[in-house]
């Protein structure tokens, strides 16, 4: 984009990923106006956002992407010239008892705020923006070797990474078909601050610090390629920026990690951190029965983003997980919080329930 957008949707701002998102754009760019578009669903947490929600160019409105009257009065009524497009049911586990909220959400909550920017567009896209974040689940699973790229074929397995690819599906159809200022990005597992301990990484330094068993799925053989969520932010910046309209770009570490070799190097942390005995935590380690479909190897080629864009990731996957082990060693309050459901009635009365 040639000229800076002025006013900026943001959905699922209260979630991991969002909440890094609006933290970033809030504080780099001041004269940009940023809307936190959120359900506040059991994912969603304005505790993430404590730090800069009195700032003057930041506002939460709470909404539910799925409600098309809802969302095209927002935007007729704010006239945002961009949407960064985080807003997603996000857990494959969930995704396995639950699909349908999958599909409702994540595909036609997507279609929803694709027909309100064209609406509202109406087909004059010069400094105007459509970004969806996606994920790299929905090029299916890799063996043992090669890795995914922007070409690789779609070939979703879970309900979530099906809704996803979806919702991809019908960003390049608006692009294709209205000439709608898309870009997507597909990245891959991120970790971090904030985020939502049914995750494998916050779920194991939970379980850990709390003397619990730590759930291995299967054999633990599984492959991630792990991205500290704030490398994860600042590509989405760069990408909003600098993205010709109709493109895609892979976003990932280099670092792939078997799920069972991480859950040990997290408990070598954790007993440093908590002064126990080298070994004591990986006693909590406890194979469980395998997640259904589990694909096993996720891996990114970023060469794109990398030579067109100039992105890289800032730290190494070591410093990351000692800062992020330190993050929630620190935040303990926050920890319990949402392990205990109470961060729901922090915002009950303020935002009542649309
Ligand atoms: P999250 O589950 O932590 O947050 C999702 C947010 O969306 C929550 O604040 C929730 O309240 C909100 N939300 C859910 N349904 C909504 C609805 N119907 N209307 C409005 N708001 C709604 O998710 P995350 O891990 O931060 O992921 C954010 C995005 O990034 C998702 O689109 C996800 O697919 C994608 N992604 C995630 C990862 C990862 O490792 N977590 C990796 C690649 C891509
Ligand atoms: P998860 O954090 O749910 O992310 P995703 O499924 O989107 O990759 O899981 C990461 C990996 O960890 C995945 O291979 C499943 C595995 N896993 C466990 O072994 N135990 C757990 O308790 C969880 C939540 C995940």
């Amino acid at each position: 984009m040639n000229t800076p957008a002025k006013k900026i949707i943001i959905t699922g701002g209260a979630g991991f990923i969002g909440s890094h998102v609006v933290r970033r754009f809030v504080t780099n760019y001041p004269d940009y106006q940023i809307i936190n578009l959120d359900k506040l669903t059991y994912a969603g947490n304005l505790a993430n956002l404590k730090d800069i929600e009195h700032l003057p160019n930041y506002r939460f409105v709470k909404g539910d992407i799925v409600d098309i009257a809802f969302i095209n009065s927002l935007f007729e009524q704010e006239k945002p010239d961009a949407v960064i497009h985080l807003a997603a049911e996000s857990h494959v586990d969930r995704s396995i008892t639950n699909p349908l909220e999958f599909v409702m959400t994540n595909v036609v909550g997507t279609v929803n705020l694709l027909n309100a920017a064209k609406n509202l567009w109406k087909g004059n896209y010069e400094n105007k923006r459509f970004y969806h974040v996606s994920t790299d689940e929905v090029y299916g699973t890799l063996g043992e070797t090669d890795m995914f790229r922007e070409d690789t074929a779609y070939d979703p397995h879970s309900p979530y990474s099906a809704s996803k690819a979806g919702s991809d599906h019908f960003v390049r159809a608006y692009h294709d078909t209205y000439g709608l200022n898309t870009v997507i990005s597909n990245c891959s597992n991120n970790y971090g601050s904030y985020h939502f301990p049914e995750k494998l990484i916050p779920l194991a330094i939970h379980n850990i610090t709390q003397n619990k068993p730590v759930p291995v799925y299967g054999k633990g053989e599984n492959v991630r390629d792990w991205l500290w969520v704030e490398d994860h932010a600042r590509a989405i910046d760069v990408i909003f920026h600098k993205a010709a309209a109709g493109t895609t770009y892979n976003i990932g570490g280099h670092n792939e990690w078997k799920n069972i070799d991480l859950i040990h190097l997290l408990c070598n942390i954790l007993d440093r951190k908590l002064g126990r005995e080298q070994g004591e935590s990986a006693k909590l380690i406890t194979y469980v029965t395998d997640r259904a479909g589990h694909d096993l190897r996720y891996a990114i080629d970023a060469t794109k983003l990398k030579n067109e864009l100039g992105w890289e990731p800032s730290i190494t996957f070591e410093e990351g997980l000692e800062k992020t082990v330190e993050w929630y060693l620190a935040n303990q309050k926050w920890l319990d919080d949402v392990t205990s459901g109470h961060y729901q009635d922090y915002y009950k009365e303020q935002y009542a329930d649309r």
